[in-house]
């Protein structure tokens, strides 16, 4: 995927100058009134600055994804150990109970389902209702590259717009599809040109190679997908990989629900974002508890 930036000079990320945060914990959100800055430490965890989010959203266009047949079976005994939940209001209203205390990231675009052209999504969530339901962000699709990146943006654009207004963040999503890059070139672009336009935070994909660029040249929070499911020790060690190269935590579904274990593998991945604890501990880890 091109860059259309034909300077022949090398970028330079200056990956070991961590960037200015100034007095809030977050990276790029100094600038925020209060309530955002506010909502924002109801998702992510002030003291490790980091973030364990359980995302089971993936029924807004795939149905009951497996894991997520019965949510109030296997998400509900999940909820004490995430900082924060990535959902629809759907199945907020239906299940989550109300005195549920942590950060909401509601998920505010949709439209197509996997049936038909995925990219072409619309806002789905007005900022009343996101406002009635407590967000503390609305989750929205980005489609960079794709034949609807311009609808996307625009539906990105809308919801930074309303939620400034009232102080409700904005979690820009980097899509990945057939037509999608999925290298650093391609997420740094994505994820830059989200923070650009305005987003709170960011979520996209870890990288293999040179994720620390990606980090370092989002002037905002990224934290990453979990992905499809893969073996636990994989999954582990993205995490702990990806935050150690500047990533703000996990927005994690499959590799939680769909474990063999899913209160175990939440809570080791917890200690490798907020602990910093290696993989291959952080395997013992699981093991240990799924076992036990
Ligand atoms: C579904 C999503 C998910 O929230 C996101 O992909 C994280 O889940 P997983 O770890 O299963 O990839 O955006 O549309």
């Amino acid at each position: 995927m091109p860059e259309a930036d034909y300077s022949k000079k090398e970028k330079n990320f200056y990956t070991d100058i961590p960037a200015e945060k100034g007095s809030f914990f977050l990276k790029g959100l100094n600038h925020y009134d209060w309530g955002m800055k506010n909502r924002m430490s109801s998702i992510f965890n002030p003291e490790s600055g980091r973030t364990v989010m359980l995302a089971f959203d993936h029924g807004y266009f795939q149905g009951p994804t497996t894991g997520l047949e019965r949510i109030d079976v296997s998400i509900l005994p999940l909820l004490p150990y995430a900082d924060t939940l990535m959902l629809t209001r759907g199945i907020l209203r239906s299940i989550i109970p109300p005195t549920y205390q942590n950060g909401l990231v509601i998920r505010s675009s949709g439209g197509p389902s996997v049936l038909k052209e995925l990219s072409n999504e619309q806002i789905a969530m007005d900022i009343e209702e996101a406002i009635r339901l407590n967000a503390a962000a609305m989750a929205v699709q980005v489609f960079i590259g794709g034949e609807y990146e311009t609808q996307s943006i625009h539906n990105m654009t809308r919801l930074i717009d309303a939620g400034n207004k009232y102080g409700i963040a904005t979690l820009g999503v980097t899509a990945v599809g057939k037509d999608l890059g999925k290298d650093a070139k391609y997420i740094r672009l994505a994820s830059r040109i989200l923070a650009e336009l305005g987003v709170t935070y960011v979520k996209t994909y870890y990288t293999e190679k040179d994720f620390d660029t990606i980090t370092a040249g989002c002037p905002v929070p990224i934290v990453i997908a979990g992905g499809k499911k893969m073996p636990e020790l994989d999954a582990l060690t993205m995490a702990y990989n990806a935050v150690q190269q500047g990533a703000s935590g996990v927005d994690m579904g499959r590799n939680i629900f769909q474990s063999d274990a899913p209160i175990a593998m939440i809570k080791t991945v917890r200690e490798v974002v907020h602990n910093d604890l290696k993989p291959n501990e952080a395997y013992d880890m699981y093991q240990e508890l799924k076992n036990s």
